[in-house]
């Protein structure tokens, strides 16, 4: 009856994850898939926690006494409280780093549950042991992969290890060489554990060594994997970690036999793969450049001139603007990174709604990678309640750009370089960017000559149809509001 009720509850949850991701497809229903998932997790955690109090049939599961009881009641309730805390504090520019934390538990938890469930080997049913036995083996190898990985993706988003890629000579091999030896050590591990439980056995015996020797070489190719990537490929392998950690979070499922942690992972590795293919395509990478590590990342380019200008720049007052958006037809905003840490997007919202009332056609351009996490922008703008209906995909708006009168490209770089398109050498040729360039006029409202996340000189600053209105881009944007309002 209890593991009949147990099902059905994980039937459920699985359920709800899937309208979840569903929902989380298109901006309107976010928030609905949001809700979806946040209910699916409850249903989880409070069939699981009670299927470990409630005893089973035949006893099978923990009775309920205080101990068991205690422990489980602190860790749920800790773990709420740190996830809760850390959670509200984190700025939307930080959230990729929280997300790499949060992966990084993952693999860590699927090491545990990995060395635990092989420490009772010895209530494995011998006909199924070598499965288990697999199952532990490529759930350490993935989860302890995941884990160095994604505390090295932490380090280079948070700016405390370099954006540059390591490219270690021989590096490929190197990569070989600890994936053979993994693989000779799963037969090490096998044949070791043949003893297994042997009287008297202690924590480095049987196949114990060969497991730990092999968690120490995962840990080093994650670390490898992830150094040898270049700051322009981050987004990718975030999401390729997110893909690693449902992995790793589906064969901890298989070792403790939970179907629904089987299920979500699945779902986790899944579509954390199929983001990360998107991202690649968007960003003109090979998927296996990215797991591989190191391909194509070639070391950014200072900007031009050690930061300083590298030809004349029309620099304009934000009256001269304000004159240009009203004197126009058309105008697109780019919105990239430099809008989000400013917290401009609502004096950003109040110009774009000015102009619509003025009877201007005013859109917004969203490139797949502009700010530091996939859909930034997307969350920002309706976090501001802009209208779904003007916010336009890159594929979507890039035609537009020939016929549009102005361009506000608003704390972006990277994502408008015209050199991704135009120049071979330049680390990002290839990466599809905004072809804003190709408008009458682009204005670029930053703070300075510095160059965005690549690291990359951008020649659009010196073209001759765009001008630079210097400063933080909330104080230029609200400047301009009042202008456009006639206050200015
Ligand atoms: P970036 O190329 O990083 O450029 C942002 C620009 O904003 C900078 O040049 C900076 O210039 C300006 N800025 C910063 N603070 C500002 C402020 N307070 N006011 C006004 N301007 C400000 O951003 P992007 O164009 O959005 O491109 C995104 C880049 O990040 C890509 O290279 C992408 O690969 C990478 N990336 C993306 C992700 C995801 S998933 N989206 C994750 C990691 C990395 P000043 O300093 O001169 O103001």
């Amino acid at each position: 009856m209890i593991v009949t009720f147990r099902s059905l509850a994980y039937l459920v949850a699985s359920l709800l994850f899937i309208l979840s991701l569903r929902g989380l497809s298109t901006q309107e229903s976010a928030r609905r898939g949001n809700r979806f998932g946040l209910i699916g997790m409850v249903v989880a955690v409070v069939v699981t926690a009670l299927a470990l109090l409630i005893p089973g049939e035949g006893g099978a599961t923990v009775a309920p006494d205080v101990t068991v009881v205690g422990v489980l009641a602190g860790a749920l309730g800790i773990g709420c409280l740190i996830g809760a805390l850390l959670a509200s504090r984190v700025a939307m520019t930080s959230m990729p780093e929280l997300v790499a934390v949060l992966h990084s538990f993952v693999g860590a938890a699927a090491v545990l549950v990995g060395i635990a469930t092989y420490l009772q080997a010895g209530g494995f049913d011998p006909a199924d042991r070598a499965a288990h036995l697999g199952e532990i083996y490529v759930g350490v190898l993935v989860g302890a992969v995941t884990f160095s990985g994604s505390i090295i993706a932490f380090g280079k988003l948070r700016g405390k290890i370099g954006s540059k890629p390591l490219l270690l000579p021989g590096r490929h091999v190197l990569n070989m060489v600890i994936l053979a030896l993994c693989v000779a050590g799963a037969v090490i591990f096998h044949r070791a554990d043949v003893a297994w439980p042997v009287d008297g056995a202690g924590f480095f015996d049987a196949g114990m060594p060969a497991l730990l020797i092999m968690t120490f070489l995962a840990l080093l190719l994650g670390i490898h994997l992830v150094m040898a990537i270049g700051g322009g490929d981050m987004p990718v392998v975030v999401s390729l970690l997110n893909s690693y950690s449902g992995w790793a979070a589906a064969a901890a499922g298989f070792m403790l036999s939970n179907d629904l942690l089987i299920i979500t992972g699945a779902l986790v590795g899944s579509s954390g793969a199929i983001l990360s293919t998107i991202m690649c395509r968007a960003m003109t990478r090979s998927i296996w450049s990215v797991v591989l590590g190191g391909f194509g990342s070639e070391p950014a380019k200072p900007p031009a001139g050690g930061g300083g200008p590298a030809g004349k720049v029309n620099e304009a007052t934000v009256d001269q603007v304000a004159e240009l958006l009203l004197a126009a037809r058309s105008v697109i905003i780019v919105p990239g990174y430099g809008m989000a840490v400013a917290q401009a997007q609502h004096p950003v919202k109040e110009i774009s709604s000015l102009l619509t009332e003025k009877g201007i056609k005013c859109r917004y351009a969203i490139h797949p990678v502009a700010g530091r996490l996939p859909g930034h922008m997307n969350v920002l703008l309706a976090e501001a309640d802009v209208s779904y209906d003007i916010v336009k995909e890159m594929d979507e708006i890039n035609e537009d750009f020939a016929s549009t009168d102005v361009v506000m490209v608003i704390g972006a770089n990277d994502i408008v370089n015209p050199s991704a398109e135009e120049d071979p050498s330049s680390p990002i040729y290839g990466m599809p960017v905004l072809q804003v360039w190709k408008a009458a006029r682009v204005v670029m409202l930053k703070r300075s000559m510095a160059a965005g996340y690549a690291g990359v000189d951008n020649p659009l600053v010196y073209n001759d149809n765009t001008l630079m209105l210097f400063g933080d881009a909330k104080q230029s944007v609200t400047k301009l509001l009042t202008a456009l309002r006639g206050g200015g």
